[in-house]
């Protein structure tokens, strides 16, 4: 029988880091045995808040797909690709364009949120590219035949928004699209070094899988702890602490251990942080090394990605030829 087919991906705008790793590579390493999915190296959409920044995009590429590879990702499993080598992606997107009023866009929670944070760049009038990326999303998914869509809780609104082009492509021209659905991953945000509910890039505060061991020792010496623990047998509140947060998603025994001996005012913070730097290192050693590699063999990793969108092309090419028959523009076939 056909596996079903999974479709996910990642804006290229920065190295991948641990927030990303539990929130949502971990799971697609699970995934790859049982479904048949497809990464989408998604540098089109980054451009719709980095026109103007075209090198930190293109610079990103590769390091996605090898952030990608490096946990575990087999390119004989899952297929990684690139967004813009799909211009039926792009075909597509224009083909939706008319089933969606720029109102419903206007309300799209995810991008109601993301044009408030990114004023700087869009001042009081966001793109027609930025408020529409929504629709080429859609056509990412849809293109590929994508029935399930793997993510986080803040991409709902997006798949949600794919879900009603679906329906009403499909009520006008026929049945020819599949309504993609969501798969939440379990875990949720990853909070930063400094506390922050989000561990990201522009905050400065994020632990990146490429990090080198001295560079995960400083960043954890930096942790925030309990700000009310000055001496080792003040009685700690681990509730308050990144150190303790951080060691629950690496170990839990360590986490219920170094919890316990913090209540108790046993243990001091800089050998829970040693605990955890030793925590990290240990889970991140073997994707540093398998990264260390395709550094290395930057064809190996061109490769992969060339390898993978052409496979993903001819899907897209298939979908396009449904399409535009349902669309009446199939005017020489
Ligand atoms: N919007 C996603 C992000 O910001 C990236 C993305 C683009 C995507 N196209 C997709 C995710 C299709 C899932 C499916 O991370």
């Amino acid at each position: 029988m056909a596996k079903t087919r999974i479709v996910t991906g990642d804006r290229p705008t920065g190295k991948l880091h641990i927030g990303h790793y539990f929130g949502s590579l971990k799971n697609r390493v699970k995934l790859q045995d049982d479904y048949e999915e497809y990464i989408l190296v998604a540098d089109v959409q980054a451009l719709t808040d980095n026109f103007n920044n075209p090198e930190k995009v293109a610079k990103n590429v590769r390091e996605i797909v090898m952030d990608n590879l490096s946990v575990g990702l087999d390119p004989e499993k899952a297929t990684i690709y690139l967004q813009s080598m799909i211009p039926e992606t792009a075909e597509l997107t224009v083909f939706y364009s008319n089933l969606v009023t720029i109102a419903r866009l206007e309300r799209n929670p995810t991008v109601k949120t993301e044009i408030a944070q990114k004023r700087d760049i869009f001042g009081e009038s966001v793109t027609y590219g930025f408020l529409g990326y929504p629709v080429s999303q859609a056509a990412d998914i849809t293109v590929l035949g994508g029935e399930i869509v793997p993510t986080g809780e803040d991409q709902k609104p997006l798949i949600e928004q794919t879900r009603e082009i679906v329906r009403k492509f499909n009520s006008i021209y026929g049945e020819v699209l599949k309504e993609p659905q969501v798969l939440l991953s379990e875990n949720k945000r990853i909070k930063g070094l400094d506390g922050n509910e989000k561990m990201g890039k522009s905050l400065g505060n994020a632990i990146y899988l490429s990090d080198s061991e001295e560079e995960i020792r400083k960043k954890v010496m930096t942790a925030i702890t309990d700000p009310a623990r000055i001496k080792k047998d003040d009685l700690g509140n681990p509730d308050v602490c990144m150190v303790a947060y951080y060691h629950n998603l690496f170990n839990k025994e360590d986490y219920e251990q170094a919890c316990k001996e913090c209540r108790a005012g046993q243990r001091g913070c800089v050998e829970c942080k040693k605990k955890l730097i030793e925590n990290i290192n240990k889970e991140l050693a073997p994707i540093r090394e398998k990264r260390k590699y395709y550094e290395e063999h930057p064809e190996i990793v061109d490769k992969i990605l060339k390898d993978g969108t052409e496979k993903a092309r001819k899907l897209a090419k298939e979908t396009m030829k449904e399409v535009k028959k349902a669309m009446k523009i199939d005017y020489f076939e």
